[in-house]
């Protein structure tokens, strides 16, 4: 019987993996990955039988039970499974269905952490999340909830919190933004958009909660981390206002 290593490909670029994970990879007979992995990260997983089971902006998935099911039947035939998550696996990344799962088929599995999309995006604007004097607390938020799923109370936790990391919320900026500023947090609350953390397309737009809500929100290509707080107000030079960054992109 083979072992599941559920194993963090971190934001992108193939050189912030850590250096267990690329062991991993290298000794790897089958690699379940998410869509979001890149080519030279999975090139490292030479000898290993590549199955993608990631989804896309809304694209089918391949479904959660077929999933379980899939590395739970790779391991009773091979000695190294890998499921290759985006970022940190324990990070909105459902990796407590697949642990529950193979605990359930009596089949061993070890988690790798990864470098999450929040401190690459954090390393992209060379902002301390928690820069002293400023912020003591950091939430990683998610406003998504999958249907029949209860409705998160992200938004009590994002109000709160000095410095908020929200996955999965480009689509739904402005939303987002108004309803912080009509939970209370000041419309000039620094705001950031960090497209592709990490990777060569990488683009950092700073904003306010009030021009996020306010302005028509850039399209972007690549998976986005949004994140507020006092923290971003000094950040980066580089970093272009929103309705430039929307001029270009048009
Ligand atoms: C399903 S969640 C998975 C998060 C992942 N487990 C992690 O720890 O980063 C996918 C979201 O992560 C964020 N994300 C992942 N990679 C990113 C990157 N390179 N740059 C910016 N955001 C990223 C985006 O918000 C994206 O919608």
């Amino acid at each position: 019987m083979g072992k599941v290593y559920l194993v963090g490909a971190g934001p992108g670029a193939a050189d912030l993996i850590t250096l267990r994970a690329a062991r991993l990879l290298e000794a790897a007979d089958v690699v379940f990955h998410d869509a979001l992995v890149h080519p030279d990260t999975l090139a490292i997983a030479a000898h290993a039988r590549l199955v993608d089971v990631g989804k896309r902006f809304g694209r089918i998935s391949t479904e959660q039970r077929f999933i379980n099911r899939a590395l739970a039947e790779a391991a009773r035939n091979h000695a190294v499974v890998v499921r290759l998550k985006g970022g940190d696996p324990m990070l909105f990344g459902r990796a407590q269905e697949e642990i529950d799962a193979l605990a359930e088929a009596g089949i061993e599995c070890e988690v790798v952490p990864g470098v999450t999309a929040a401190v690459a995006a954090a390393a992209a604007l060379r902002v301390s999340l928690t820069r002293r004097g400023i912020a003591r607390n950091v939430a990683f938020v998610t406003a998504r909830h999958g249907p029949g799923e209860p409705e998160a109370e992200w938004l009590a936790v994002a109000r709160a919190a000095d410095t908020v990391a929200l996955y999965m919320a480009s689509g739904q900026a402005a939303e987002i933004a108004a309803q912080l500023v009509s939970a209370g947090r000041a419309a000039d609350t620094p705001a950031v958009l960090v497209e592709n953390a990490s990777l060569p397309g990488e683009r950092r737009l700073a904003t306010t909660l009030a021009a996020l809500r306010d302005q028509p929100v850039p399209r972007f290509a690549g998976p986005v981390l949004l994140a507020v707080g006092e923290v971003f107000r000094d950040a980066d030079a580089e970093i272009l206002p929103i309705e430039q960054a929307r001029q270009k992109t048009a």
